[in-house]
C-alpha cells in the first residue's frame, strides 16, 4: 500500500512568483494496482512522480509504502528494490549494451547472488523480445525496443513498484500500444504497482483507477 499525505510542492520562478507544484495531494495505492496519473501540462504529474520515485525529496507531507515514511528507507535501498522507473526519453547508458543497462540497478548492491542474477537477465531479455540485442549499445535500437530495455532495467530488481512518466510519449501510437499492453501484461505476471503518468486517453480506460491532477490538486 502507498499512503500519500498532503503533499505539497512550491517552485519559486523568481522572487516574486512561487507555483504550487504540489497543493495538498493526498491519495491511497492498494499494491498490485495499475493507476493512471492524468491533468493538463503544468498540473504536477512528473513532480508527484519524481517524489514518489524518491528522485525529489525536498517537499512537504509524507508518503508511506509498506507503513514507513519512503525518507526513512535507504534512498538506495528504495530507488532500487522499492520503485523501478521508466521515463519519456528512455535514459539508457550509451557506453553499456543492453543487458549491461538492464543490470545496471543491480550492479552495485548485493540483493541477489550473480546466479539469480543472470536467470532474472535472461528471463527478461526473452520476456520483453530483446534476446538477440542483449550486446548491442543503445545508438543500435529503434524506439520501442529501447523502451522495453528501460523496462527491464525498472523490472530486475523485483520492485514493488513501476512508476513510467509518459513511457510512450517518444513513441508512434502503434509501438506506444505495445509498450503499454507489456507493461499491463507485466504488472499481472510480477505483481507489481504500476503507476503511469498519461496524456493518452486510450491507456487510462484499463487501469484500476486514476488520479486527475489540476494546477498540483486532485480534481477528480
Ligand atoms: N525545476 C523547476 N523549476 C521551476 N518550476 C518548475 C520546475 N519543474 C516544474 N516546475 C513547475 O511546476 C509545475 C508542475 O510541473 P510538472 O513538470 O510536474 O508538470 P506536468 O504535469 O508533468 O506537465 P507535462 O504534462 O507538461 O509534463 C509547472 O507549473 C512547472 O512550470
Ligand atoms: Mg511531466
Amino acid at each position: 500500500m502507498i499512503k500519500a499525505q498532503d503533499l505539497r510542492k512550491e517552485y519559486k520562478q523568481n522572487k516574486k512568483v512561487t507555483v504550487k507544484a504540489l497543493d495538498g495531494v493526498t491519495f491511497e495505492i492498494p499494491d498490485s494496482s495499475t493507476v493512471a496519473i492524468v491533468g493538463p501540462s503544468g498540473s504536477g504529474k512528473s513532480t508527484l512522480l519524481n517524489i514518489l520515485g524518491g528522485l525529489d525529496t525536498d517537499y512537504s507531507g509524507e508518503i508511506l509504502v509498506n507503513g514507513k515514511n519512503i525518507k526513512d528507507y535507504n534512498t538506495n535501498d528504495y530507488r532500487r528494490k522499492v520503485v523501478g522507473t521508466i521515463f519519456q526519453q528512455f535514459n539508457l547508458v550509451p557506453s553499456l549494451t543492453v543487458a549491461e543497462n538492464i543490470m545496471l540497478p543491480i550492479s552495485f548492491g548485493k540483493q541477489m547472488s550473480s546466479f539469480e542474477a543472470e536467470n532474472r537477465l535472461a528471463h527478461l531479455l526473452d520476456r520483453l523480445g530483446l534476446k538477440d540485442r542483449a550486446k548491442h549499445t543503445p545508438a543500435e535500437l529503434s524506439g520501442g525496443q529501447s523502451q522495453r530495455v528501460a523496462i527491464a532495467r525498472a523490472l530486475i530488481s523485483k520492485p514493488q513498484i513501476i512508476l513510467a512518466d509518459e513511457p510512450t510519449g517518444n513513441l508512434d501510437s502503434k509501438t506506444g500500444n505495445e509498450i503499454v499492453e507489456l507493461l499491463f501484461e507485466l504488472n499481472k505476471e510480477e505483481g507489481t504497482t504500476l503507476i503511469i503518468v498519461t496524456h493518452d486517453p486510450e491507456l487510462f480506460k484499463n487501469v484500476d483507477f486514476s488520479i486527475h491532477l489540476k494546477d498540483g490538486k486532485i480534481n477528480n
